[in-house]
């Protein structure tokens, strides 16, 4: 015992010494904790102050990580787009922004950005985009997009969404550090995903809970802000303001590789259910080649259209292709539109990079061919609200776009229980070719007896009875008064003009299948 306590009396010291050194370092420790937590706060507060700084902690988003993998060397310039601050911070190297803009105007609605009708003298309104010229050298751009609970119900027609998504991708090609073949980055953090008219889904690489990262095609980017805004301007060359965006589509279109090789591109069209369309199949393949076109033509037919009828298409210039319909699953049964969702199967059409659809029903009239320089989605208005009329579209084939309509076609409501009001929510940011490019011809001034059509337009889209079931030479839209508004001598001429001057051989086709109609309730 008495040992023992000797012996401890004789530690007791170092023992003092031992404690006093602990309490020393736990100190300093804490101290240090809380001074660099200090300073932590201060650089955030800096950040908001003046824009700019550099954040040190331990603790990334996982976006970041994903980003960082890519982007090894060198600090990784951020800005942030609709956001004050990143919820997490990112660690070292990481210098963030924040991008300042005025939101758009609440008096700018959905209308203004796509109005029914619209000339070549319109322009789209004043959407603020933020001054390029104080953000450089991006490697990634965060932005937050809108939070809703639903976002499976169809096309979100927002004006500061747009405002966003748009703000996102000029930065990307302005700002963008993108030589040295680093890539740039589009994160998007919120519920619902951007917009897939400009971000891909092709070009998405991550996604988990509310956070997307994209990898965009920058010159695919920068062909769409070529573009007007919205649906509120005719694409160039088509406004009066469009001479020098149209030269620079063309310069842009001359860079990208494909264009070295034959571009991948085509014309497609669809034939399902019924032989009806098969003469007017026939006929626009023709009209196209008579206009000298050099690219492919396609056609993707059902089981429905017989042995007989792709022998006469193939022999009219088209390369067919068998598909399986598909359902419009908001179409009464038995209606005249019942499979016309058939037509997005154009999406599974991956051997080409960019395909113009022409519903059988059309005529070329004009070369088309320089217009493939459109991106997707490129099309016709309506003249019906803001829509486009999907009987002339560009589109970029891909799986996932094919993929992702396929599981929201049964979410998303088509106003018309067709493909057109789907594709209609699907891309609603869509940009406006004039009528002449895909005339529908109908006729509501009551003034206008004529019902004339210029011999300049591109395409007609011949509304009404067919053609092919009126075998003689004045329109027999005009023998019925309730058919009088699709009724037009000129555009009727035009029509005869291709199947008079096609190669005698095919006339017999066009003659068989001419009376093969079921339910001409077509428009
Ligand atoms: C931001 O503020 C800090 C501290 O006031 C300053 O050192 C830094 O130079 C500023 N940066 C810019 C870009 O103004
Ligand atoms: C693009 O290339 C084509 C032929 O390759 C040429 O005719 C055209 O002028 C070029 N366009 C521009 C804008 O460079
Ligand atoms: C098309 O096929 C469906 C069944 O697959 C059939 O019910 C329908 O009658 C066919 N129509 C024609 C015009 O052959
Ligand atoms: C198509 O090419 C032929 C032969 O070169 C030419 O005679 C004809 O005028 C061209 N047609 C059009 C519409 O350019
Ligand atoms: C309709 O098409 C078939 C070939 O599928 C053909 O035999 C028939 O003569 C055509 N015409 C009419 C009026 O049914
Ligand atoms: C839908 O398909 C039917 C039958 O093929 C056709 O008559 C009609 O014109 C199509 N409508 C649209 C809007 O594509």
């Amino acid at each position: 015992m008495a040992s023992i306590f000797s012996k401890w009396k004789r530690h007791f010291p170092f023992f003092i010494l031992y404690v006093a050194f602990i309490f020393l370092i736990t100190n300093s420790v804490i101290f240090t904790i809380n001074y660099s937590k200090q300073q932590q706060q201060q650089q955030d507060e800096v950040v908001f102050q003046n824009t700019t700084t550099y954040v040190r902690t331990l603790k990334n988003p996982e976006w970041f990580k994903v980003v960082a993998r890519e982007l090894k060397d060198e600090t990784i310039n951020i800005g942030l787009v609709n956001m004050d601050r990143l919820k997490e911070e990112v660690h070292a190297n990481a210098k963030i922004v924040k991008v300042h803009f005025d939101p758009v105007g609440e008096d700018i609605k959905w209308s203004d950005m796509a109005p029914e009708r619209i000339d070549e003298n319109s322009k789209c309104p004043y959407i603020p985009m933020p001054r390029f010229e104080d953000y450089h050298d991006l490697d990634v751009v965060v932005a937050k997009v809108s939070q809703r609970k639903h976002c499976e119900d169809g096309g979100l027609r927002d004006v500061f969404s747009v405002q966003v998504n748009l703000i996102v991708a000029n930065l990307l090609v302005r700002s963008g550090r993108s030589g040295k073949n680093r890539p740039v980055f589009a994160v998007f953090v919120g519920s619902c995903d951007p917009m897939w008219e400009i971000y891909r889904c092709d070009d998405l690489v991550w996604k988990k809970g509310n956070s997307f990262v994209y990898k965009p095609d920058l010159n695919r980017i920068k062909e769409l802000l070529l573009l007007p805004m919205g649906a509120c301007q005719f694409v160039p060359p088509f406004s009066n303001h469009g001479e020098e965006p149209w030269r620079k589509l063309n310069q842009l279109k001359n860079q990208t590789k494909h264009h070295l090789h034959h571009p991948r591109e085509a014309y497609v069209t669809v034939l399902h259910t019924s032989e009806d369309y098969i003469c007017g199949a026939i006929i626009l393949a023709q009209s196209i080649i008579q206009t000298n076109s050099t690219k492919d033509l396609i056609l993707l037919a059902d089981d429905n259209i017989s042995g007989q009828a792709i022998k006469a298409l193939q022999e009219a210039g088209w390369k067919t292709k068998r598909i399986k319909r598909i359902h419009s699953p908001f179409s009464r049964k038995d209606a005249y539109n019942e499979w016309n969702y058939s037509k997005l199967r154009i999406w599974q059409l991956k051997q080409y990079d960019k395909l113009m659809f022409i519903e059988a029903d059309m005529l070329v009239n004009r070369n088309l061919d320089k217009f493939f320089v459109y991106p997707q989605m490129t099309a016709a208005g309506n003249y019906e609200h803001h829509l486009f009329n999907s009987g002339l579209m560009l589109v970029e084939p891909s799986d996932c776009t094919f993929n992702t309509m396929m599981k929201k076609m049964m979410v998303v409501e088509s106003y018309n229980g067709g493909d057109q009001g789907f594709l209609n929510e699907m891309f609603f940011w869509w940009h406006r070719l004039p009528a002449q490019m895909n005339y529908l011809k109908v006729f509501v001034n009551p003034d206008d007896h004529l019902h004339w059509i210029n011999n300049d337009v591109y395409a007609v889209h011949y509304t009404g009875l067919k053609p092919w079931k009126c075998h003689k030479e004045r329109d027999c839209n005009w023998d019925d008064v309730k058919f009088h508004r699709y009724a037009s001598h000129s555009a009727h001429r035009m029509w005869r003009k291709v199947y008079r001057s096609m190669p005698k051989k095919l006339r017999p086709y066009c003659d068989i299948f001419k009376n093969n109609a079921t339910s001409p309730k077509g428009h």
